[in-house]
Protein backbone atom coordinates (compact mmCIF):
# COMPACT_ATOMS: atom_id res chain seq x y z
CA UNK A 1 0.00 0.00 0.00
CA UNK A 2 1.10 3.57 -0.87
CA UNK A 3 0.18 6.69 1.20
CA UNK A 4 0.34 10.17 0.19
CA UNK A 5 0.99 12.52 3.59
CA UNK A 6 0.11 15.66 3.54
CA UNK A 7 0.30 17.90 6.74
CA UNK A 8 0.05 21.40 7.86
CA UNK A 9 -1.99 22.67 5.07
CA UNK A 10 -2.79 25.94 6.59
CA UNK A 11 -5.42 27.23 3.79
CA UNK A 12 -2.74 28.33 1.80
CA UNK A 13 -3.53 26.84 -1.89
CA UNK A 14 -0.57 27.71 -3.91
CA UNK A 15 1.19 25.51 -2.08
CA UNK A 16 -1.84 22.26 -1.54
CA UNK A 17 -2.15 22.33 -5.85
CA UNK A 18 2.00 22.52 -6.21
CA UNK A 19 1.49 19.15 -3.88
CA UNK A 20 -2.06 17.49 -5.47
CA UNK A 21 0.15 17.75 -8.99
CA UNK A 22 2.63 16.08 -7.68
CA UNK A 23 0.87 13.47 -5.44
CA UNK A 24 -1.13 12.21 -8.56
CA UNK A 25 1.35 11.48 -10.66
CA UNK A 26 2.87 9.40 -7.83
CA UNK A 27 -0.28 7.47 -8.02
CA UNK A 28 -0.57 6.87 -4.31
CA UNK A 29 -3.50 4.24 -2.92
CA UNK A 30 -4.33 6.22 -0.53
CA UNK A 31 -4.19 10.25 0.58
CA UNK A 32 -3.64 10.95 4.47
CA UNK A 33 -3.55 14.46 5.69
CA UNK A 34 -2.59 15.53 9.24
CA UNK A 35 -4.88 17.77 10.32
CA UNK A 36 -4.16 21.77 10.05
CA UNK A 37 -5.85 22.88 6.99
CA UNK A 38 -7.00 25.99 8.20
CA UNK A 39 -5.54 29.16 9.44
CA UNK A 40 -2.55 31.09 8.76
CA UNK A 41 -3.15 31.20 4.90
CA UNK A 42 -5.86 33.21 2.75
CA UNK A 43 -7.62 30.32 0.92
CA UNK A 44 -9.17 27.89 4.12
CA UNK A 45 -12.29 27.74 1.65
CA UNK A 46 -10.68 26.76 -1.59
CA UNK A 47 -8.01 24.28 0.45
CA UNK A 48 -11.01 22.18 2.64
CA UNK A 49 -13.08 21.84 -1.16
CA UNK A 50 -9.70 20.46 -2.64
CA UNK A 51 -8.65 18.38 0.18
CA UNK A 52 -12.25 17.02 0.20
CA UNK A 53 -12.46 16.57 -3.81
CA UNK A 54 -9.26 13.85 -3.31
CA UNK A 55 -11.37 11.73 -0.76
CA UNK A 56 -8.15 12.05 1.40
CA UNK A 57 -9.06 10.66 4.52
CA UNK A 58 -7.66 13.28 7.56
CA UNK A 59 -7.40 14.33 10.89
CA UNK A 60 -8.30 17.08 13.11
CA UNK A 61 -5.22 19.94 14.13
CA UNK A 62 -5.45 22.30 16.88
CA UNK A 63 -6.53 25.08 14.15
CA UNK A 64 -10.01 23.30 13.11
CA UNK A 65 -10.47 22.56 17.18
CA UNK A 66 -10.32 26.14 17.50
CA UNK A 67 -12.45 27.60 14.53
CA UNK A 68 -15.13 24.75 15.44
CA UNK A 69 -15.44 25.44 19.01
CA UNK A 70 -13.86 22.88 19.99
CA UNK A 71 -11.04 24.86 22.06
CA UNK A 72 -11.61 28.18 23.29
CA UNK A 73 -9.82 30.63 20.49
CA UNK A 74 -8.75 32.83 23.36
CA UNK A 75 -6.67 29.94 24.08
CA UNK A 76 -4.53 32.25 21.26
CA UNK A 77 -2.09 33.96 22.87
CA UNK A 78 -0.60 35.79 19.65
CA UNK A 79 -2.92 38.36 18.08
CA UNK A 80 -1.00 37.98 14.73
CA UNK A 81 -2.51 33.96 14.51
CA UNK A 82 -5.40 34.82 16.03
CA UNK A 83 -6.53 37.03 13.21
CA UNK A 84 -5.46 34.53 10.89
CA UNK A 85 -7.63 31.43 12.43
CA UNK A 86 -10.52 33.97 12.58
CA UNK A 87 -10.39 34.77 8.95
CA UNK A 88 -10.50 31.10 8.31
CA UNK A 89 -13.18 30.46 10.79
CA UNK A 90 -15.70 33.61 9.38
CA UNK A 91 -15.44 32.04 5.58
CA UNK A 92 -15.66 28.51 5.80
CA UNK A 93 -19.27 27.24 5.37
CA UNK A 94 -21.40 25.54 7.34
CA UNK A 95 -20.90 22.42 5.72
CA UNK A 96 -17.31 22.78 5.65
CA UNK A 97 -17.46 23.51 9.26
CA UNK A 98 -19.00 20.24 10.57
CA UNK A 99 -16.62 18.44 8.26
CA UNK A 100 -13.58 19.54 9.97
CA UNK A 101 -15.57 19.24 13.71
CA UNK A 102 -16.19 15.37 12.58
CA UNK A 103 -12.35 14.91 11.93
CA UNK A 104 -10.93 12.13 13.76
CA UNK A 105 -7.99 13.15 16.22
CA UNK A 106 -6.22 9.97 15.17
CA UNK A 107 -6.50 7.34 12.55
CA UNK A 108 -4.53 3.83 12.77
CA UNK A 109 -4.56 1.34 10.05
CA UNK A 110 -4.00 -2.40 9.37
CA UNK A 111 -0.84 -2.38 8.14
CA UNK A 112 0.77 -0.70 11.01
CA UNK A 113 0.93 2.78 10.81
CA UNK A 114 -1.08 5.78 12.99
CA UNK A 115 -1.36 8.87 11.66
CA UNK A 116 -1.79 12.15 14.77
CA UNK A 117 -1.18 16.11 14.47
CA UNK A 118 0.91 16.21 17.77
CA UNK A 119 2.13 13.45 19.58
CA UNK A 120 1.30 9.90 19.87
CA UNK A 121 0.41 10.56 23.80
CA UNK A 122 -1.28 13.75 23.12
CA UNK A 123 -2.51 16.05 20.10
CA UNK A 124 -1.07 19.20 21.27
CA UNK A 125 2.23 17.84 21.96
CA UNK A 126 5.13 19.67 19.62
CA UNK A 127 7.83 17.23 18.83
CA UNK A 128 11.15 19.33 19.06
CA UNK A 129 13.09 17.66 21.90
CA UNK A 130 14.97 14.41 21.81
CA UNK A 131 13.68 13.47 25.27
CA UNK A 132 10.28 13.82 23.89
CA UNK A 133 10.84 11.54 20.70
CA UNK A 134 12.04 9.36 23.29
CA UNK A 135 9.17 9.26 25.55
CA UNK A 136 6.69 9.06 22.38
CA UNK A 137 8.57 6.10 21.26
CA UNK A 138 8.41 4.35 24.69
CA UNK A 139 4.06 5.40 24.86
CA UNK A 140 3.81 3.62 20.87
CA UNK A 141 5.91 0.36 22.61
CA UNK A 142 4.06 -0.12 25.59
CA UNK A 143 0.24 1.20 24.21
CA UNK A 144 0.49 0.03 20.94
CA UNK A 145 2.95 -2.21 20.05
CA UNK A 146 1.90 -3.14 17.01
CA UNK A 147 2.35 0.72 15.85
CA UNK A 148 5.32 0.65 13.12
CA UNK A 149 5.10 4.05 11.78
CA UNK A 150 3.49 6.82 13.27
CA UNK A 151 3.08 9.88 10.98
CA UNK A 152 2.51 13.30 12.80
CA UNK A 153 2.92 17.07 11.96
CA UNK A 154 2.47 20.16 14.05
CA UNK A 155 5.96 21.32 14.15
CA UNK A 156 6.17 22.32 10.78
CA UNK A 157 9.39 20.50 10.64
CA UNK A 158 10.25 17.32 8.42
CA UNK A 159 11.67 14.55 10.90
CA UNK A 160 12.45 10.84 11.54
CA UNK A 161 13.22 9.56 14.72
CA UNK A 162 13.57 5.80 15.69
CA UNK A 163 14.49 4.69 19.80
CA UNK A 164 18.18 5.75 19.18
CA UNK A 165 17.75 8.77 16.51
CA UNK A 166 16.32 11.91 15.62
CA UNK A 167 17.00 13.16 11.86
CA UNK A 168 15.04 16.71 11.95
CA UNK A 169 17.56 18.48 9.35
CA UNK A 170 17.63 17.25 5.68
CA UNK A 171 20.39 19.63 5.61
CA UNK A 172 20.86 19.76 1.60
CA UNK A 173 17.14 19.72 1.49
CA UNK A 174 16.50 17.66 -2.34
CA UNK A 175 13.22 17.88 -3.59
CA UNK A 176 13.43 14.45 -2.62
CA UNK A 177 15.28 12.20 0.18
CA UNK A 178 14.69 8.59 0.11
CA UNK A 179 14.56 6.82 3.37
CA UNK A 180 14.72 2.70 3.93
CA UNK A 181 13.06 2.03 7.41
CA UNK A 182 13.71 -1.33 9.42
CA UNK A 183 11.06 -4.02 10.01
CA UNK A 184 11.78 -4.35 13.13
CA UNK A 185 11.80 -0.64 14.60
CA UNK A 186 9.32 2.22 15.77
CA UNK A 187 9.10 5.41 13.75
CA UNK A 188 7.85 8.56 14.79
CA UNK A 189 7.82 10.50 11.22
CA UNK A 190 6.62 13.90 10.08
CA UNK A 191 6.34 14.96 6.32
CA UNK A 192 6.93 18.38 7.11
CA UNK A 193 4.03 20.85 6.35
CA UNK A 194 2.96 21.90 2.79
CA UNK A 195 1.80 25.54 3.45
CA UNK A 196 3.62 26.69 6.15
CA UNK A 197 7.00 24.84 6.54
CA UNK A 198 9.62 26.15 8.90
CA UNK A 199 12.72 23.89 7.97
CA UNK A 200 14.07 27.37 6.65
CA UNK A 201 12.93 25.34 2.84
CA UNK A 202 10.06 27.68 1.57
CA UNK A 203 9.17 24.82 -0.95
CA UNK A 204 5.73 22.64 0.23
CA UNK A 205 6.74 19.18 2.09
CA UNK A 206 5.08 15.92 1.77
CA UNK A 207 5.98 12.67 1.96
CA UNK A 208 5.23 9.59 0.11
CA UNK A 209 5.26 5.84 1.95
CA UNK A 210 5.47 2.09 0.39
CA UNK A 211 4.26 0.03 3.57
CA UNK A 212 4.98 -2.57 1.32
CA UNK A 213 8.59 -1.86 0.56
CA UNK A 214 9.37 0.37 4.31
CA UNK A 215 10.40 2.61 2.52
CA UNK A 216 9.56 6.85 3.03
CA UNK A 217 10.44 9.59 0.36
CA UNK A 218 10.27 12.96 2.09
CA UNK A 219 8.95 14.98 -1.35
CA UNK A 220 10.01 19.02 -1.55
CA UNK A 221 7.28 21.24 -4.61
CA UNK A 222 8.56 24.40 -5.77
CA UNK A 223 5.17 27.00 -5.41
CA UNK A 224 4.30 30.22 -6.03
CA UNK A 225 5.35 31.47 -2.66
CA UNK A 226 4.81 35.13 -3.93
CA UNK A 227 0.97 34.08 -4.89
CA UNK A 228 0.31 32.89 -1.57
CA UNK A 229 1.83 36.40 -0.26
CA UNK A 230 0.41 38.49 -2.37
CA UNK A 231 -2.97 36.70 -0.92
CA UNK A 232 -1.77 36.95 2.57
CA UNK A 233 -1.55 40.59 2.32
CA UNK A 234 -4.30 41.48 0.34
CA UNK A 235 -6.68 39.60 3.25
CA UNK A 236 -4.71 42.06 6.09
CA UNK A 237 -2.68 39.82 7.71
CA UNK A 238 0.34 40.65 9.78
CA UNK A 239 3.29 41.42 7.25
CA UNK A 240 6.02 38.98 9.59
CA UNK A 241 3.09 35.97 8.94
CA UNK A 242 3.68 36.66 5.45
CA UNK A 243 7.70 37.21 4.82
CA UNK A 244 8.17 34.13 6.97
CA UNK A 245 6.19 31.75 4.59
CA UNK A 246 9.12 33.06 1.76
CA UNK A 247 11.78 32.27 4.44
CA UNK A 248 10.15 28.83 5.48
CA UNK A 249 10.43 29.26 9.06
FE1 LIG B 1 0.14 23.63 12.08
Amino acid sequence: MRYAILADVHANLEALQAVMAAVKKAKPDRVIHLGDLVGYGASPVECVDAVRQSKAKGICGNHERYITGVTSIELVSRDDKRATIEYSRDRLRPDQLLDLKCLPLQIATEDGLLFVHGSPRNEDEYLLTYEAYMENIQYLRMTMPDVHVCFFGHTHVPALATATNVESKFEEKPDVAVVQLADSRTYLINPGSVGQPRDRCAKAAWALYDSTEDVVEFRRAAYDVAGAQRRMAAAGFDEKLVQRLGLGQ
